[in-house]
């Protein structure tokens, strides 16, 4: 998979780019990550990508033509037709299929918006699905960019050692997961339940399916609505 990121600072999101697993993937050749900064496509002397908003209000707003600029460029540099993604807080809320869904796609070009807003001509304009991290503001689309290759990169067939682990994640099967531990047997009193150490494979089957769903039943019973494991 290729994900070209379309960001004014691409250096926010380097260091996440070449580390643990988001950087295995990008060794390994199962993700290729570039980043491409709009302001290098910005038209005058002072590389501005920004303006005051038509009509007054507070705040600049991100300007059409670096954007759409930038996403020629970046489309241009590959054969096919890339899924773009406009990150912000309007968008639709992200969650594991969407994830999921996206982690199959061969091209992704990620648009970050930073500062107040952008020109409503790159939201109807370029063509991208809008995506949200959650209903809260940042301060651009570049953290928000880092925790959507993050979900979506671990789903790469490959890219997690062993595949399964991805499935037992929470929210792959519409659940939260299950309790884990690990040695010791017991840690300042508080023991490993006695089920996970008999070896009883079905057993322990049983144990953990029961813990996911009575813990998305306490936390999350929004979920189990979704699962149809209750009405
Ligand atoms: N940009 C600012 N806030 C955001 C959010 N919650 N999700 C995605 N992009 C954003």
């Amino acid at each position: 998979m290729t994900i070209d990121v379309l960001t004014l600072f691409p250096e926010m999101l380097q260091p996440f780019l070449t580390a643990s697993i988001v950087g295995r993937a990008q060794q390994a050749g199962a993700a290729t990550i570039r980043c491409t900064n709009f302001r290098d496509f910005a038209e005058d002397r002072h590389h501005s990508v920004d303006d005051r908003p038509f009509g007054g209000g507070p705040g600049m707003v991100l300007m059409c033509e670096p954007v759409f600029k930038a996403v020629d460029y970046v489309e241009s540099q590959q054969e096919g037709r890339p899924t773009k993604i406009l990150l912000t807080p309007q968008g639709e809320r992200l969650t594991q299929p969407i994830a999921a869904e996206l982690s199959r796609e061969p091209w992704l070009v990620i648009v970050c918006g930073h500062y107040e807003g952008f020109d409503e001509r790159i939201r109807t304009g370029i063509g991208a699905r809008e995506i949200s991290i959650g209903d809260f503001v940042l301060s651009g689309g570049e953290s928000a960019a880092t925790v959507l290759i993050d979900a979506i990169v671990r789903l790469i067939p490959g890219v997690l050692g062993d595949d399964s682990s991805a499935e037992c994640d929470s929210f792959s099967n519409g659940l939260l997961e299950y309790p884990q531990y690990t040695r010791p047997r017991d840690f300042r009193g508080m023991e490993v339940p006695e089920v996970l150490l008999s070896g009883n494979h079905e057993a322990i089957a049983k144990w953990r399916e029961e813990q996911s769903i009575l813990r998305t039943a306490d936390r999350r019973p929004d979920l189990l609505n979704r699962t149809g494991l209750i009405e």
